[in-house]
């Protein structure tokens, strides 16, 4: 099992357009089994699943679920606070109580709002470091089987985003091509790894999503510039001994999140840039 999150502490880079695209393309076209963690407290995955944009109705199954699970405290944000509780660092959770299955090979643990509340609620917040981690292992030891579980993580960074960048194997930052987002990239991960020890640097990996395109594979002048300047950026993190990968691979702007979002189906048209990257992305996981 290898666990990916997807995170830029600058809003609407598309962390969760591009955690739905590669886990969808995971499950559906390489047959792999994917757990999707709603880690954002907007719930914008989890609204995503809902709606599933199926001629504006809900996700029935999805509505019931939820209802059952989260009137019986079975939230995500009520499995950390237990956590939090629990003497050691054993997680006793029944992990089919907090996950919803979309399809045999796709699963959900959705946000709620009272993940907007955790950070005021939960006490120990040393304890709730290493929250994910357990997570993780416990998930590893359940007979669910995943190949994949990727985390949505929010604009901002506290203790719970702590506890999945410490706990994954890779973190995946999407950046937009422009002036502004490579000025806050070298910030953002140079303050990642000074807080967080145990990430080591070679987990981080960084794709431009929304590039331009002349066609398929082929970057406009503009967007290939930014590229470039995304791969000084980590030339100068090389220079003080921060190492991270920057994927030649990219996501196109124009995805439609409305045409991802369709209950089990996968567009066609997005498989090249999906392949790409997730055979980038397992190789890197491959090598450790
Ligand atoms: N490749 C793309 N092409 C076109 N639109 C995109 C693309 N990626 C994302 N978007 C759009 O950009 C907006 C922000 O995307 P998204 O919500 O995925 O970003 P985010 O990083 O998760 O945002 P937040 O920080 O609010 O969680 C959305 O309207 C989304 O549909
Ligand atoms: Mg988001």
């Amino acid at each position: 099992m290898k666990s990916i999150a997807l995170v830029n502490f600058k809003g609407g880079a598309g962390k969760t357009t591009a955690t739905l695209l590669l886990a969808k393309y995971a499950a559906i076209r390489m047959n792999k089994k994917v757990l999707l963690v709603d880690f954002d407290s907007q719930m914008n995955l989890t609204l995503a699943i809902e709606m599933e944009e199926n001629k504006g109705q809900l996700n029935k199954d999805f509505e019931n679920w939820s209802e059952a699970h989260q009137s019986n405290q079975k939230s995500f944000a009520h499995l950390i606070e237990n956590y939090e509780k629990v003497k050691g660092d054993q997680f006793n959770f029944s992990p089919s109580n907090y996950i919803f299955k979309i399809s045999p090979n796709l699963h959900l643990v959705p946000a709620d709002v009272d993940m907007y509340w955790l950070e005021f609620d939960v006490y120990d917040r040393e304890k709730v470091k290493n929250s994910i981690k357990n997570f993780l292992i416990k998930l590893n030891q359940s007979n669910l089987k995943y190949d994949y579980v990727f985390f949505d993580c929010p604009a901002n960074f506290n203790d719970l985003s702590y506890s999945v960048l410490s706990a994954v194997d890779m973190v995946l930052v999407p950046v937009n091509p422009d002036v502004l987002a490579n000025k806050a990239l070298n910030l953002f991960i140079d303050g990642l790894v000074r807080r967080i020890k145990s990430l080591s640097q070679s987990k981080i990996s960084i794709f431009m999503n929304k590039a331009k395109i002349i066609r398929d594979f082929y970057l406009t002048k503009e967007s290939k510039f930014y590229l470039n300047d995304i791969k000084g950026v980590k030339a100068n993190l090389d220079k003080i001994g921060t190492k991270v990968n920057v994927f030649d691979c990219f996501l196109p702007e124009g995805i439609d999140l409305q045409k991802i979002m369709v209950n089990q189906s996968f567009p066609v048209e997005y498989d090249e840039y999906c392949k790409c990257l997730l055979t980038n992305i397992q190789k890197l996981l491959e090598e450790e």
